[in-house]
């Protein structure tokens, strides 16, 4: 579990997270929505320690970040993986160099354990066939599955996705979020994603947080959002006339279920 408390984060006269506290779950794919702007990305940059909040502090199961020190954190980082937005492959590298790089970056076992570690995840996201090629000679599907190896390879606790579907057709973007939500189910993880995706917001969102100027606006899981009467979220969320349409339809569906219906009125 990792714990946002009155965190404030601001750059020179303007401020970007305004005392956002939150929850995000272990076992659970998290996800952080909002519109551009709100302060998604500088959130999770802030969980991660890439950048250092004002105020207000983040603990990973109970222990406080913020106030580590640098052997602390870097201990910490081992159980961190991440998967940023363009992949951020190294071009030079083959497939499985890449996914092996944060092996050799802490040093952990024999080259031969480390080789077995890198075909053990490729093979999870499917592209042990690719382990010799270049990212240039692979699609962008592709390279975010072997984002998503490199991410797992030191098995971490804790795993952050910052849009892992931008640029990626809907397709693409289920099997990368059928994926990920694998992975954080059979894994234990506590999983932290940013997006912008109905659809993942739809399929994955266990537990979501709904960021609107800088604030903390809502929070809770994906069968919420259908009866939410937050204003700010709606229209986010519902943005056309036909989600809005659909979202009426299967709130109609949902209430013709007495179970539904009583869990409501409790
Ligand atoms: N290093 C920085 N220096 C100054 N301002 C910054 C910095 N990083 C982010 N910001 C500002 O913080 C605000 C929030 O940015 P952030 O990248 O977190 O938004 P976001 O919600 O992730 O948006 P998007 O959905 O477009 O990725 C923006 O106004 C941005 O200009
Ligand atoms: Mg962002």
């Amino acid at each position: 579990m990792i714990e946002l408390i009155n965190i404030k984060k601001g750059f020179e006269d303007r401020e970007i997270l305004r005392d956002v506290s939150a929850t995000m779950e272990s076992g659970k794919v998290n996800l952080i929505i909002g519109a551009s702007g709100s302060g998604k990305t500088v959130m999770m940059k802030c969980m991660v320690g890439l950048m250092e909040v004002d105020s207000g502090h983040i603990a990973y199961d109970k222990k406080n970040f913020t106030e580590m020190d640098t052997h602390q954190r870097k201990e910490l980082r081992k159980q961190i993986g991440m998967l940023f937005q363009s992949s951020a492959l190294f071009d030079s590298m083959t497939v499985e160099q890449n996914v092996m790089f944060p092996m050799d970056m802490f040093s952990m076992g024999t080259l031969k354990e480390k080789r077995q570690r890198v075909m053990e995840c490729l093979d999870r996201v499917n592209l042990k066939d690719a382990a010799k090629k270049l990212p240039a000679e692979i699609s962008g599907g592709m390279k975010k599955r072997v984002g998503i190896a490199r991410a797992i390879v030191l098995k971490p606790k804790y795993l952050f996705c910052d849009e892992p579907n931008s640029g990626l057709d809907p397709q693409t973007s289920l099997v990368i979020d059928q994926l990920i939500k694998e992975l954080t189910h059979e894994n234990n993880m506590t999983t932290v994603i940013n997006t912008h995706d109905m659809n993942t917001v739809m399929e994955s969102g266990d537990h979501i947080v709904y960021m609107y100027q800088g604030q903390k606006q809502w929070e809770g899981s994906n069968k919420d959002i259908i009866f939410s009467k937050d204003q700010q979220l709606n229209d986010f969320i519902f943005a056309s006339e036909f989600l809005r349409e659909a979202k009426e339809m299967r709130q109609m569906e949902i209430f013709q279920h007495k179970d539904w219906r009583d869990q409501l009125k409790k």
